[in-house]
């Protein structure tokens, strides 16, 4: 059940441009499926909306979920700045997730992420690895710095993408699919809108399903301002309409069912 929680912070730090990595102690961890995310309240009442970031990873052990965010704005420039042992208000856990059933009896699972699409894909890989399926993970980042690709590479085969080939192959992970020889016949992806339309035209043209996590903008993160709608090919069974929110309908949908 979705809950506001203040929570401790475990640990914060940088780990790549831009790009940090926060632990927080909080008993959501036991809720968490891989693709669901939370809504990380900034304490300035001036940025007063819920930031919604994936869970990247979570750990039953410590009693822990990890976040890793890039900073573009002013909610994220402030978690950046938080420390071990400040108090953060997290609403969770949000979204549906990926659902784990639709890997059984796959051979080539492919995992498809770009830049900060990336996090919520370790605890996929981690899940997948942990229920017994081998996985190849395809990431594109923009230069070197490919955070979180070493921890991937503990559980599936990692390919690496950039912009401009500073590491791996030079170009888009769709484009590596092929240069990489990859015949995906699941994909679980998440990442910038344009890479979605790419896999989901890729599935389309291979007839391969695919899972794609839609991060737009959101408001209150809970259903309840219509501002996350997207279009879905089908008609909703209660309101008619085709359309679905992407906090509480997604943020994973099948890729043949909406309308990006
Ligand atoms: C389901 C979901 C999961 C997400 N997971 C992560 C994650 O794991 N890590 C992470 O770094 N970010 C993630 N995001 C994006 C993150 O929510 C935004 O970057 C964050 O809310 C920006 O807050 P801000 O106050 O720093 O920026 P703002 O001041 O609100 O905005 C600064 C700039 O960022 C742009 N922006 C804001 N939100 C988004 C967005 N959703 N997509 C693209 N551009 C945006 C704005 O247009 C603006 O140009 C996720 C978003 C969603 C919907
Ligand atoms: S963000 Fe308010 S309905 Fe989705």
């Amino acid at each position: 059940m979705k809950r506001k929680i203040t929570s401790e912070i475990i640990k914060n730090e940088k780990i790549s441009d831009g790009i940090f990595s926060m632990w927080i102690r909080t008993d959501l961890h036991s809720e968490v499926k891989p693709g669901q995310f939370v809504g990380l309240y900034p304490a300035n009442a001036s940025t007063l909306l819920p930031r919604p970031i994936s869970i990247c990873e979570s750990d039953n052990i410590q009693g822990a979920i990890r976040l890793v965010y890039r900073v573009v704005g002013k909610g994220t420039a402030e978690f950046s700045g938080m420390k071990p042992s400040d108090k953060v208000d997290v609403l969770g856990v949000l979204g549906n997730g990926y659902d784990l059933s639709t890997a059984n009896n796959r051979k080539n699972i492919t995992l498809m992420a770009g830049g900060i699409g990336i996090p919520p894909m370790l605890q996929l890989a981690k899940e997948l690895s942990l229920s017994g399926h081998k996985t190849s993970i395809v990431v594109g980042y923009r230069n070197n710095e490919t955070f979180l690709s070493e921890e991937l590479s503990e559980y599936g085969k990692v390919f690496i993408a950039t912009d401009y080939g500073s590491v791996g192959y030079k170009g888009n992970v769709i484009d590596a699919l092929d240069a990489y020889k990859l015949s995906p016949d699941i994909i679980y992806a998440c990442g910038p809108m344009p890479m979605l339309r790419g896999i989901k035209a890729y599935s389309t043209a291979h007839n391969v399903p695919a899972y794609i996590s839609l991060e737009e903008r959101m408001a209150c993160g809970v259903g309840a301002c219509l501002g996350c709608v997207c279009k879905t090919v089908n008609k909703d069974h209660h309101s008619h309409v085709n359309n679905a929110r992407i906090c509480t309908d997604g943020p994973v949908f099948n890729a043949a069912e909406v309308d990006i």
